[in-house]
């Protein structure tokens, strides 16, 4: 195996001959796409991170952030419904990479898909156990505050408190605030963020077609809370709180005594990089359409139309929320809730709640299908041992042993760091997926100029070098630490490569076995 082999790509027409022996069922229409899309898209972004956005970073104009990350997920799905409809294969982003930038940037853009999806269902599942911990106040249940949090973020809770003089109310919120020791270490875990993936895992390992009816049901009532939320709310509004709509720019010292800039027009793309999370999901559509009945039309309209759904209703909750309460006093663990619960609607926040818990629980099934899907399509080709990641269950027809360890550490993660680290992660990840996916999109178009695309992405020599630059200018602005962590990632991934896959492609074995018999002939 030559070094050529890191470039090579893989032929369109192997994916087609893939696509023609499929097991996966092809169950999925337009709207079913478009619902997982919704399922996968609307979640902790919205429900959660709003918070941070609009107090640490844009303040009343978090509108415009999902502005400016609206715009650059557009570009990119126009490129990503482009592959989709030509490609409908499940690998998503690795596979368009394998297509035409070669072997060894699918690996790349495949190991950095695990940042998007597994790491993303772990952040996910923090969001999860907020909003337990919400709604089960309602009725007066409490947990101590080290079952309900990771360490760090349970120490940052207290400081918080302390320095707001507001323990009296925390304590209200937990049943103890101490920690348990062991060999001196003071110990912490989230224990319903770790109990809910593997919930998930358990509906997973049974099949797509119950995720998919359970999946429908959650994303109908999470869109009517939203909207509930939107109608609700725009009648709290006090203008008052929309002025100044960008606040000057300035430093924001967090509790635990980090800073960074905030507000101005640097907070409104800083905002735009962490609120990216909320976007997050209407990729996932296209790792669906190995499983989709018509993906040529179907899947481009599944990205797009659950983005564009999507983009509208954050504009306006942004909107509602900031107008509700003043930026400098929005709740960070479950704004959205807490701003409604200010007004004295509790049953307003048991409504929230609820979705919320509905909702990221359908984000969570969507998240942690799209990592086995990628998985599968990776060990299909060899990279990643087939034994067991490509296996599928005898009965279920599940790639169920991808779904167990996927399940183990994701619960893991999720149990043990704090949101905001992880979401961060998730951000730089997908982020670095949708700049290789508008380049690819590009290189493709230049490559194979006359192939039939059912979907074609309008004036591709604007949309994608604009994709690049909204997409690599919201990377920029995530913090340093975050680049130093998506390198490391990448360098693990480089040596499970070199050692593993370079060693197992089954692409490397085919094609050089056509060339010795195209030889012969
Ligand atoms: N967009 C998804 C969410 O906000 C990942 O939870």
């Amino acid at each position: 195996m030559g070094k050529s082999q890191l470039w090579q790509v893989k032929p369109v027409e192997h994916f087609e001959a893939e696509m023609r022996e499929s097991k996966l069922k092809r169950v999925l229409g337009k709207w079913g796409l478009t619902s997982l899309g919704i399922g996968a898209i609307i979640g902790a972004g919205i429900f959660v991170m709003t918070g941070v956005g609009a107090k640490e970073y844009a303040g009343p104009a978090l509108a415009l952030s999902f502005v400016v990350a609206g715009i650059g997920c557009t570009f990119a799905a126009l490129c990503y419904a482009e592959f989709a409809s030509f490609l409908p294969v499940e690998g998503s982003a690795y596979a368009y990479s394998y297509a035409t930038m070669g072997e060894l940037f699918a690996w790349i853009i495949g190991w950095d898909l695990i940042l998007e999806y597994a790491m993303g269902a772990s952040a996910v599942a923090v969001g999860w156990s907020g909003y337990l911990g919400k709604f089960l106040h309602l009725f007066n249940i409490h947990f101590p505050i080290w079952i309900m949090n990771d360490y760090f973020t349970a120490k940052e809770i207290i400081a918080e408190a302390v320095q707001k003089g507001t323990m009296t109310q925390l304590a209200d919120h937990y049943s103890s605030l101490q920690f348990p020791t062991l060999m001196g270490h003071e110990l912490a875990f989230n224990l319903p963020a770790l109990l809910v993936i593997w919930a998930v895992t358990m509906i997973l390992v049974r099949g797509i077609k119950e995720a998919s009816s359970t999946n429908n049901v959650m994303v109908a009532f999470k869109v009517c809370v939203v909207l509930f939320i939107i109608i609700l709310g725009a009648q709290y509004i006090n203008t008052a709180n929309w002025h100044p709509f960008i606040p000057d720019r300035g430093q924001y010292v967090d509790a635990r005594g980090g800073s960074h800039d905030a507000y101005g027009l640097i907070g409104i793309v800083a905002g735009a990089a962490y609120i990216f999370f909320a976007y997050i999901g209407f990729d996932t559509v296209s790792t669906h359409a190995g499983e989709a009945k018509n993906p040529q039309k179907d899947v481009p309209f599944g990205i797009i139309a659950s983005l564009i759904v999507c983009t509208l209703l954050y504009i306006l909750v942004a909107l509602v929320l900031t107008g509700m309460v003043n930026y400098k006093d929005i709740d960070i663990t479950a704004p959205i809730a807490a701003a409604f619960g200010a007004q004295g609607l509790n049953y307003a926040v048991f409504i929230i709640s609820l979705a919320a818990i509905a909702g990221l629980t359908s984000v969570l099934i969507v998240m942690l299908l799209g990592q086995s899907r990628v998985f599968y399509a990776i060990s299909k080709d060899g990279l990643l041992p087939k034994a067991t990641f490509g296996e599928l269950h005898p009965v279920f027809r599940t790639p169920w042993k991808a779904n167990i360890m996927i399940g183990l550490v994701v619960s893991l993660v999720s149990a043990l760091t704090p949101i905001d680290s992880i979401s961060k992660m998730v951000n730089i990840g997908t982020l670095l997926a949708f700049v290789m996916v508008c380049i690819a999109v590009w290189i493709m178009r230049r490559k194979e100029p006359m192939r039939h695309r059912p979907f074609r992405a309008p004036a591709v020599w604007l949309i994608a070098p604009l994709g690049v630059i909204f997409n690599l200018g919201m990377m920029l602005t995530l913090e340093w630490a975050n680049w130093a962590r998506l390198v490391g990632w990448l360098a693990v991934g480089l040596i499970i490569y070199f050692s593993y896959g370079r060693h197992h492609s089954v692409m490397a074995r085919v094609l050089a076995e056509e060339e010795r018999s195209g030889k012969k002939h």
